[in-house]
């Protein structure tokens, strides 16, 4: 049974695969994904899953509670991270063009439970991020409605739930309304199209960069110097133990604004439809990486010289530093604007994802086939999409956007390592294999984004270990259930 576990997928990379051929592993006659996307459209697609609540929202926290000014290096410790992972990715997605990303390179390197277990990590990455960053959007949206005198009452904008110091707690709201609407209203998007899809989010990325270019223009004029001394506020140590400020807080506050790159994988899940994905998933995937990394590094900047990082911590700080220069009043409304948009294009490339990855897993038999049914029409995994939907409208509008931020990282921060790890089991294990672009210095490369990742992992587990045991305890539940039963290469291998 104990190697029965380890069964790898056999690899096999399509030659060159064009607009219009058909996904793998379809048959003749069904209906598929569509190869449509540009290289252009991937990097868009990766600015929209990438900038969001990260900058808009989290970094604020992170300066003022973790790393101080020095927030700048958190990103760029996190960026650095996040670059040795892409490098892993794109050698996988532009040799394997198919949807399931971390889960697909897991089963041709690593074997069915290792690839389940990414898989369930993947949840969290994609569905539980969308829930996130859809709370996150209904904070700005009220915010936005309230600067106008027409906020929603609190009942119908707040989770009814919310934890604090470990208990469950009643928070006397009933719903996160908005937050239902957007992740309903995206999802129905995602059912329609994926052309229509990249075609909306391209224009909400435009908006969302055109708003950040237009901040660090006219901000930058107003930033004090005094702001960034010192750097690096001395350490200070809480009744918990976790850090703030000195190198410990860079660190931590690294772990957190992590949360800002997630997004540039889920190019990746969209190697399936991509027209030239040999060519076009690095490009994709290291393009999208390096502009938001930039970018966030001048934002940073730009915020922390504005207002004492201790003022930063508040739902929405970039709008925060606006406010307290009168003659900027007016650049604060458009940043709320491009926050709205901003935000939306992250969950919607999020909601994008997930129902593509679970394509994935249900045609290898490891989730029931509903999964893997494509519309006739729209060529889309329509019903994986309504099932996806319906679970992050129910995790938005019920939970709160801080219970699940640190889950949603680490998620993503294990299936980033096991991906630097396959890359290195498949250069050992198929070294014949054409590689159109291939990690350079791969045995530095791949140990050190693997170091890296699960360093950064240790950060948040170390305080939230029982929440994400409690999930990979699901997790195995279900793979024993289902998955191990049905799974097709286990069939294949009797
Ligand atoms: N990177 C995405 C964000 O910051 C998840 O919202």
């Amino acid at each position: 049974m104990f190697k029965n576990l380890f069964l790898t997928k056999p690899v096999e990379p399509a030659g060159h695969v064009d607009a219009g051929e058909p996904v793998e592993g379809s048959l003749q006659g069904e209906a598929t994904l569509k190869r449509s996307l540009t290289a252009t459209q991937l990097v868009m697609l990766g600015i929209g899953a990438v900038i969001g609540a990260g900058i808009f929202v989290l970094s604020g926290h992170a300066a003022a509670e973790h790393a101080g000014p020095a927030i700048v290096l958190s990103f760029v410790i996190a960026g650095f991270a996040c670059a040795l992972a892409g490098l892993c990715y794109a050698e996988f997605a532009a040799m394997l063009p198919v949807s399931g990303s971390a889960y697909s390179y897991s089963y041709a390197t690593l074997g069915e439970f290792v690839a389940w277990f990414i898989g369930w990590n993947l949840v969290l990455e994609y569905m539980f991020a969308a829930s996130t960053v859809a709370v996150g959007w209904s904070g700005y949206l009220n915010s936005f409605l309230g600067d106008l005198g027409m906020a929603l009452p609190a009942s119908l904008a707040a989770a009814p739930l919310n934890v604090i110091n470990g208990s469950v707690v009643y928070t006397g709201g009933l719903v996160n309304l908005p937050a239902v609407v957007i992740v309903a209203a995206l999802s129905g998007l995602c059912y329609v199209g994926i052309t229509q899809s990249a075609i909306v989010n391209s224009v909400i990325v435009a908006i969302k960069v055109i708003v950040i270019v237009m901040f660090v223009a006219f901000a930058a004029q107003y930033v004090n110097p005094d702001h960034w001394t010192p750097f690096v506020p001395d350490r200070v140590t809480d009744a918990n133990g976790i850090g703030h400020y000195g190198t410990q807080g860079i660190i931590r506050g690294a772990a957190t604004v992590f949360f800002a790159y997630i997004g540039f994988d889920a190019v990746s899940t969209a190697a399936g439809e991509a027209k030239n994905p040999q060519r076009d998933m690095p490009i994709g995937i290291l393009g999208s990486l390096v502009i938001c990394t930039v970018i966030y590094i001048i934002v940073a900047l730009v915020l922390t010289g504005l207002l004492p990082y201790y003022e930063l911590s508040t739902p929405k700080p970039v709008a925060t530093a606006l406010e307290a220069y009168p003659s900027l009043l007016w650049l604060k409304k458009i940043v709320e604007i491009g926050a709205i948009a901003g935000l939306s294009s992250v969950i919607l490339v999020m909601l994008m994802g997930q129902p593509r990855i679970f394509y994935s897993m249900a045609k290898d038999g490891l989730l029931p086939k509903l999964f893997a049914k494509v519309h006739p029409k729209h060529q889309t995994p329509y019903v994986g999409t309504i099932i996806v939907g319906v679970c992050a409208c129910l995790l938005a509008g019920l939970l709160p956007i801080n219970l699940l931020g640190d889950l949603v990282s680490m998620g993503t921060l294990l299936a980033f390592a096991t991906v630097c790890v396959g890359v290195l089991v498949l250069r050992y294990k198929r070294p014949d294999l054409a590689r159109p672009f291939r990690v350079p210095a791969v045995w530095i490369v791949c140990p050190l984004g693997m170091a890296a990742c699960l360093y950064l992992f240790w950060q948040p587990f170390s305080e939230h270990w029982h929440l994400m045991t409690g999930w990979t305890a699901i997790g195995l539940l279900i793979y024993f259930l289902y998955g191990y039963r049905n799974s097709k290469v286990r069939q294949a291998a009797r």
